[in-house]
């Protein structure tokens, strides 16, 4: 029989790599990426009232009002594909409120991952980041290069990755993430996210292998 699907929220600082390590766990684990910042990035995109209401909050670096991000995750988290194979929820709770809310829409996660990474280097991850408008996958000028120079002639960076916009970013996060996390205490995986992206995603990889036979190991639980 299948087992239970695995329900994982991954946090960190802006450009902690959490979006990095999303796409590393979903190829290993067939889970569902819901990142809160690309959901919101496509409402900026497509010019819906949403996303032009949301975007004057990004680029300041502030958190989108709930009214605007709760629904907006609660209804990617029920589709059927999440209720199916799992789902990693990126960027979401960033508030007490947030998390209060999707407990009351019945969504609990199994593990919180938090990306612990040095404000240096979230500095320079965030001013080296480009992304490929084509693929949607990740890129930095020294530490992920482009393979191609077609590749590397189309890349993107986005609007609110200036060292002036992660500044105001970063202070969001610090204002916030204390009550996150004292509400996942239980269940929270402190990663050392400044190590390469391979050794942070064993480290990741190891917390979900020893989670599932966890699981496993006790009758009727799966
Ligand atoms: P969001 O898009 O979530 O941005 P963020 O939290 O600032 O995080 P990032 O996407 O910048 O970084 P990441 O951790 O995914 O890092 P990445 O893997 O790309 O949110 C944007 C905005 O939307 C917010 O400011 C807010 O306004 C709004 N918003 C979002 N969610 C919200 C919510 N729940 N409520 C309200 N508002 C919300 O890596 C970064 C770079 O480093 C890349 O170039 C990568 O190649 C490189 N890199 C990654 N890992 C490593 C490594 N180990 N070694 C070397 N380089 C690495």
């Amino acid at each position: 029989a299948k087992s239970e699907p695995l329900r994982i929220m991954i946090s960190g600082a802006p450009a902690s790599g959490k979006g990095t390590q999303c796409e590393l766990i979903t190829q290993k684990y067939g889970l569902v990426h819901i990142a809160a910042g690309d959901l919101l990035r496509a409402e900026v995109a497509a010019g819906t009232e949403n996303g032009r209401r949301a975007k004057e909050f990004m680029e300041k670096g502030k958190l989108v009002p709930d009214e605007i991000v709760v629904m907006m995750v609660k209804e990617r988290l029920s589709q059927p594909d999440s209720l199916e194979n799992g789902w990693l929820l990126d960027g979401y709770p960033r508030s007490s409120s947030q998390a209060v809310a999707l407990k009351e829409y019945g969504f609990l996660p199994d593990l919180f991952i938090l990306l612990e990474v040095s404000e240096e280097i979230l500095v320079e991850r965030v001013v080296g980041r480009r992304l490929d408008p084509v693929t949607g996958k990740i890129y930095h000028l020294k530490y992920s290069p482009p393979e191609s120079e077609e590749i590397a002639a189309r890349l993107t960076q986005r609007f609110d990755d200036t060292e002036e916009k992660v500044k105001l970013r970063l202070r969001t996060h610090h204002q916030n993430v204390e009550a996150v996390l004292s509400m996942y205490e239980d269940i929270t995986v402190k990663v050392n996210g400044n190590a390469s992206m391979q050794e942070v995603f064993e480290q990741i990889d190891n917390a979900l292998t020893e989670f599932i036979e966890h699981r496993e190991a006790i009758p009727g639980s799966v």
